[in-house]
């Protein structure tokens, strides 16, 4: 049966496990093999991308497919033609599907049409190849990623909730910390804490301060997504990722931001550029991880 990418719950912890050995083999090893060779994969983009559509690009093309991007403009569908004709029309022509657009329960709809594998580059409510990324990153940063705790800041969105479900298949605890009316969903809150790895724990509070003593990575992303009406940026004012926030972690506590950043608001230019940073380490780190679930779902 084929498989999607469009929560990272899709694949239980063992299977999240293999992604990242073999994240770390296509990072470190010798893969002169192209196992994509011959395959067509399409990136249908409704919504701005740099990393997203680069790093799943250049993967492609690094294994041997040939990238197709795809814009909505450029297909029928703007003249009227229904979904249903659309992906009958890429099955049998395409051999996956990238999709970015907001509007998740749309994605999930391709999914269910298309014979072959669709993966999640982002929509309003999750991002699980950013998370995958995210997660390889701070293993190859703290090694063993069970028992870690890591603390997010700023807005409960899309980033946030596949965190949340990245950090409970893998036993980290994780600690968000936003306004009160920005907090994650309450239905991925419950979801991520129904598969949560034994002892691990889900912690949502208002209180920017409250885990960052003993916390091993903090992490943060914009105030506003794309797609977000316009907020009142005032209140996330004290969930800023900065110096004097900085001051009362570890020196060993890394700094994670999905990227872009909007610096000086929900990090500041000096912690984002700090030595604390590894966010460059982990937006290069896309290109290994997008690699590892294209053969999954392409090679299994
Ligand atoms: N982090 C991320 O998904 O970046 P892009 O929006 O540039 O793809
Ligand atoms: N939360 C951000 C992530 C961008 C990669 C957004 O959806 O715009």
């Amino acid at each position: 049966m084929k498989k999607n990418f469009l929560c990272l719950s899709d694949f239980d912890a063992n299977e999240i496990y293999a992604l990242l050995k073999l994240t770390d083999h296509l990072k470190h090893g010798i893969y002169s093999e192209q196992p994509l060779k011959g395959k067509t994969i399409g990136l249908w983009f409704t919504l701005p991308s740099t990393r997203t559509r680069l790093s799943f690009s250049a993967a492609i093309a690094q294994l041997g497919g040939v990238p197709l991007m795809l814009s909505s403009s450029d297909l029928q569908m703007q003249r009227g033609e229904s979904l249903e004709d659309t992906i009958r029309a890429m099955t049998g022509l395409l051999d996956a599907l990238i999709i970015r657009t907001e509007n998740h329960a749309w994605v999930t709809e391709v999914a269910k049409l298309a014979t072959f594998p669709v993966i999640n580059a982002l929509t309003s409510k999750l991002h699980p190849c950013q998370s995958l990324a995210d997660l390889y990153t701070i293993y190859e940063e703290k090694g063993d990623l069970t028992g870690l705790k890591v603390m997010y800041l700023g807005d409960g969105n899309n980033v946030c909730h596949s965190l949340m479900i990245a950090c409970a298949l893998t036993g980290i605890h994780l600690t968000i910390a936003t306004p009160k009316a920005h907090q994650p969903s309450k239905e991925i809150y419950h979801h991520a804490l129904n598969m949560a790895h034994l002892h691990t724990t889900l912690t949502l509070t208002d209180d920017p301060a409250s885990a960052i003593s003993n916390c091993d990575v903090i992490y943060t992303d914009v105030w506003t997504s794309m797609g977000d009406t316009s907020k009142d940026k005032s209140v996330f004012e004290p969930f800023q990722v900065n110096q004097s926030l900085l001051k009362n972690a570890s020196p060993d506590c890394m700094v994670l931001h999905c990227l872009p950043a909007h610096r000086g608001e929900e990090i500041t230019h000096d912690v984002l550029e700090g030595t604390q940073s590894k966010v460059w380490q982990q937006a290069y780190n896309r290109l290994p991880a997008q690699k590892a679930i294209l053969i999954n779902l392409l090679m299994h």
